[in-house]
């Protein structure tokens, strides 16, 4: 396909209350804008074009250098949008795509049926139209006495009679670049928005006797733009129900589906099961087998085969196979828990590697931490890896065993199949094989309740 496209994403998208620019508003955790540029990638389009306004920066940094920019300095309007990259698509002699930014919702499928619509009639520009429930903000399709397409009234300059259509302008078209950068340099801002409407080039080309197309499409939710946070909310469900409907169909058990909640670019693999109120965010991978929830999230987490999650949170970090996490921990960024590892309840672990067969099984907060193979930390065991300034590391080698409650004073290293005792405040390295003892010797006074009871008072009598 020789089409390219342009994305309009200048708008300063006033309806969103927002002081980040709206096309980057999340949708299932990707940018809005990066939803249309991966639908036209998809569709097969390879060169895009995007129009940002002066703030285009964070949008840059979004998208990257897979695609071009052409910057908007004044938002005068989506025709005035448009017509910026008349001169870096001057040899450009395909036709053109134009969508919004605020589009999220194409399938690739759609897109390519709109050009290749185009491209098989004699058409100079093809406008992609829904019919909606309600019209609401959308420009309205009003057609000439034999049902061709006269021009577009957006809802502010409409009539009542022109209000009442509810045959909408979806704001993706398909355009023969020469005759519409011609068309869009005779277009006027006189309208109620004073802007520049990509839509008034419908009536000039007509009055060219140049034939626009009307190319209308079943599926409405696909066109849904996003111009508040109302529209933000419903193409959120919309996708996550898409998405959850792929990864089932993929062999994704989903025992509750209303409540499992997956991102755009998480990866799972068949026989997958995801208990209810389960959250699988950003590039999160989870390979078959493991079972996660109920009540769990997970964001960039990486876990491979038979990992159990429950009741618990993983950020940014990898679980080898057969790993058992949870109920209540919370497992932070920078984490490598390796092949079996468990680290059970009411845990917090960061930036610690847990060795092969170890176990961290309750209530224990290990940070900047390197535990070895067969590892056993007792209940209640700190390391205390903060002096107020800098953190430090602590080294848990292969077979040791760390009793329960004892404190960790980092940087502090535990040889291999060293012991612990319970309840020390360890400072100092143990070599292998040693047993640590950090804490005073238990003392016991003999007869003491009974003293401590005769030298009570007698309590007072009531008066
Ligand atoms: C636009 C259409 C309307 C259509 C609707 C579909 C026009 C005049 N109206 O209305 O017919 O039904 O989309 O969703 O085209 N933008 C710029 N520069 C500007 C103005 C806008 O880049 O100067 C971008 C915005 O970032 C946005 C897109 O163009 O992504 C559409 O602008 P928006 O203001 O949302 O237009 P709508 O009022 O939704
Ligand atoms: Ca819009």
């Amino acid at each position: 396909m020789t089409v390219a496209a342009v994305v309009l994403a200048a708008g300063k998208g006033t309806r969103m209350k927002s002081d980040i620019p709206k096309v980057i508003h999340p949708i299932c955790g990707r940018p809005m804008v990066a939803h249309v540029v991966n639908n036209l990638r998809e569709a097969g389009i390879g060169r895009i074009i995007v129009v940002v306004g002066p703030d285009g920066e964070k949008i840059q940094a979004i998208l990257g250098s897979d695609v071009e920019y052409v910057v908007q300095e004044e938002q005068l309007g989506t025709g005035h949008a448009v017509l910026q990259t008349q001169t870096i698509l001057k040899n450009h002699s395909g036709s053109l795509l134009v969508i919004h930014g605020d589009t999220p919702l194409y399938r690739a499928g759609t897109l390519r049926d709109l050009v290749s619509c185009h491209e098989s009639s004699e058409a100079i520009g093809t406008v992609l139209t829904v019919t909606v429930d309600d019209p609401f903000g959308y420009g309205r399709i009003i057609r000439d006495a034999d049902g061709k397409l006269e021009k577009i009234v957006e809802e502010k300059d409409a009539t009542p009679v022109e209000a009442m259509v509810r045959e909408i302008n979806s704001g993706t078209y398909v355009f023969e670049c020469e005759p519409m950068f011609a068309a869009l340099c005779r277009i006027k801002p006189q309208n109620v928005q004073n802007e520049y409407y990509l839509t008034d080039v419908v009536p000039i080309l007509r009055e060219e006797y140049r034939r626009v197309q009307v190319f209308s499409h079943g599926d409405a939710d696909e066109a849904l733009g996003i111009n508040n946070r109302v529209q933000l909310a419903a193409a959120e469900q919309i996708l996550r129900n898409r998405i959850r409907e792929h990864w089932m169909l993929a062999g994704v058990t989903m025992v509750d589906p209303a409540t499992t909640y997956i991102d755009a670019e998480a990866v799972l693999e068949p026989d997958v099961v995801l208990l209810p109120f389960t959250f699988i965010e950003g590039h999160t991978q989870i390979s078959t087998g493991s079972v996660i929830g109920p009540f769990t999230r997970l964001k960039d987490a990486r876990l491979g085969e038979n990992v159990i999650i429950n009741q618990a949170t993983v950020l940014d970090s990898s679980l080898e196979p057969g790993c058992n996490v949870g109920p209540y921990s919370h497992i932070r960024p920078g984490c490598h828990l390796r092949a079996g590892a468990k680290v059970g309840g009411f845990c917090e672990i960061k930036n610690t590697v847990i060795g092969s067969g170890s176990k961290v099984p309750h209530l224990s907060y290990l940070g900047d931490t390197d535990v070895g193979d067969k590892v056993n930390i007792g209940a209640g065991t700190i390391t205390c890896n903060y002096d107020g300034h800098d953190k430090h590391r602590t080294t848990i080698q292969d077979e040791a065993f760390v009793g329960s409650n004892c404190n960790l004073v980092a940087p502090v290293e535990i040889g291999t199949g060293a012991y612990i005792a319970a309840g020390s405040t360890i400072t100092g390295d143990i070599p292998p094989g040693a047993l640590g003892v950090a804490r005073n010797r238990q003392r016991n006074i003999p007869d003491w309740a009974k003293r401590r009871e005769s030298k009570r008072r007698p309590p007072k009598k009531e008066s």
